[in-house]
C-alpha cells in the first residue's frame, strides 16, 4: 500500500541534506561547545557559524538569535520573559492562536495577573484589524502576540500592518511565525518586531530546535536558568546536531524558495479545483485567497452525511496522512479551538491537508481519488 503524507503542519521529514550536515556532529564533533578545548571551540564554531547564517536569511543579527527546544519554548521565552523583564501588564491575543501562545497568556493571566484582551476574529478567520487598533487604544504596558499563518486554517496576517499599529501605541509585537519561517522570506532590518519564532521541523529540519528572535536592545533574562550558554540568555548544554541541521534546512529552504512556493501553491489550487468538480457543495475553512493564505495548508469542509465523520479514518486506512479538528466547543471532547471559531465549521467535516516541498501531484491524485470514493459512497 502507497503511503501518502499529507500533514506537513504537523511536521515535514528530515531533508536528507539536513541528516548528512547532522552526521559529523552525532559521530565525531561531539564536545560539549562550552569547553574551551579543541573539541569545544570545533562544536561552538559550528553553532556560531549557523546563527550567523540564519541570522543572514532573515536579516537579523546573530547576537538577536537564540536557540530553543523549538516553536513552544520560543513563544513562551517571549511572553514569559515580556512580563518578567518589560514590564508588560497586558497581552492582546486572539483565540485561534496555537496553545503554545494561548496557554502560557493563560498561565500569565492566572500566575501574574496579566490582562489578556482578545481581538476579534472575522468570520472568514482573519484578525479584526480595526478592533486591534481599538484594543491598542488602552495606555497599559501591552504585548500584542498574534501568529502570522494559522496552522489549522492557513490565515496570513498582515505582519508590517500590525507591527506599525504596535509601534504607533508603543506596544510590543510577538509574531508566532513557526508555520512560516522556511516558507516566506522575512526581512527584519525592514519588519519593526520585537519577537518571532522558529521550530526547525517545520521545514524539514530535525524536531526539537527552534529559536527566538529577539530585537537588539529588547532587555530580557533567561527563562530557562542555568549555564551561561545563549549569552546568558538560555541555560543547557546546546542541542548541537539540532541547530547545525537547522542552518541547513532554512539554506535548503531559501535556496530555491521561489520554485518551492510556486510548486506548492499549483499543488493546492489543483487540490481546490478537483474537490470542487467532486462535489461543489464542498467549501473550505478560512481564506484560500493565495494572497492571504499559507500555501502549505487546505483546511477542507466535507459535508455531513452518515460517513463523513469516519473520512479521516478511511483516509488513514487507504494510507493518506491527513489531519482532522472538529469544531466541538463544548469543552466534553476537546474539538478544535480555531475551527469552533468560526461560524461555519460545526456544520461540516472539517480535514486539513498539508503539503511540502516533497509533495507530488500524482500523491495529490491518489488522495483525490480515494475522496472521490468515501464521498460516492457517503452520498
Ligand atoms: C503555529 C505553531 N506554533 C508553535 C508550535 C509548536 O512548535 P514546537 O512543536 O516546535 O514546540 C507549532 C507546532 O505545531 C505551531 O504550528
Amino acid at each position: 500500500m502507497k503511503n501518502i503524507y499529507l500533514d506537513n503542519a504537523a511536521t515535514t521529514p528530515l531533508a536528507p541534506e539536513v541528516l548528512e550536515a547532522m552526521l559529523p556532529f552525532l559521530e565525531n564533533d561531539f564536545g560539549n561547545p562550552s569547553s574551551t578545548h579543541s573539541f569545544g571551540r570545533k562544536t561552538k564554531n559550528a553553532i556560531e557559524i549557523t546563527r550567523k547564517k540564519i541570522a543572514d536569511y532573515i536579516k537579523a543579527e546573530p547576537s538577536e538569535i537564540v536557540f530553543t527546544s523549538g516553536g513552544t519554548e520560543a513563544d513562551n521565552m517571549a511572553l514569559r520573559c515580556a512580563v518578567a523583564d518589560l514590564g508588560v501588564k497586558r497581552i492582546i491575543t486572539s483565540c485561534i492562536e496555537h496553545h503554545a501562545v494561548g496557554h502560557t497568556a493563560n498561565h500569565l493571566k492566572d500566575s501574574c495577573n496579566i490582562k489578556i484582551d482578545l481581538v476579534k476574529i472575522n468570520d472568514n478567520g482573519h484578525v479584526d484589524i480595526e478592533h486591534l487598533e481599538e484594543l491598542l487604544k488602552e495606555s497599559t504596558i501591552t504585548i500584542v502576540s498574534l501568529m502570522h499563518a494559522n496552522n489549522e486554517i492557513g490565515n496570513l496576517l498582515d505582519l508590517k500592518k500590525v507591527s506599525l499599529l504596535c509601534k504607533k501605541h508603543n506596544a510590543y509585537f510577538h509574531s508566532d511565525t513557526v508555520q512560516t519561517m522556511g516558507h516566506y522570506n522575512f526581512d527584519l532590518k525592514d519588519l519593526d518586531i520585537d519577537f518571532i519564532t522558529c521550530a526547525a521541523h517545520k521545514f524539514h529540519g530535525p524536531k526539537g530546535v527552534g529559536f527566538l528572535y529577539i530585537k537588539r536592545n529588547t532587555q530580557i533574562n533567561q527563562l530557562i536558568t542555568g549555564g551561561s550558554q545563549e549569552r546568558k540568555l538560555r541555560g543547557g548544554t546546546e542541542n548541537l546536531y539540532g541547530i547545525v541541521g537547522m542552518g541547513k534546512a532554512m539554506e535548503l529552504a531559501y535556496s530555491d524558495l521561489e520554485e518551492h512556493q510556486q510548486h506548492v501553491q499549483e499543488l493546492k489550487s489543483y487540490m481546490i479545483n478537483e474537490l470542487l468538480k467532486i462535489d461543489s457543495s464542498i467549501t473550505f475553512n478560512g481564506d484560500i485567497a493565495p494572497e492571504n493564505s499559507l500555501y502549505t495548508v487546505l483546511n477542507v469542509c466535507f459535508p455531513i452525511t452518515q460517513q463523513s465523520s469516519m473520512m479521516l479514518f478511511s483516509l488513514d486506512i487507504s494510507g493518506i496522512a491527513a489531519s482532522g479538528g472538529s469544531a466541538c466547543s463544548s469543552g466534553a471532547t476537546a474539538g478544535s479551538h480555531v475551527l469552533a471559531s468560526l461560524p461555519y465549521s460545526d456544520k461540516c467535516q472539517s480535514i486539513r491537508f498539508s503539503f511540502s516541498r516533497y509533495t507530488t501531484k500524482e500523491e495529490i491524485d491518489f488522495a483525490l481519488d480515494k475522496i472521490k470514493k468515501l464521498t460516492t459512497i457517503s452520498a
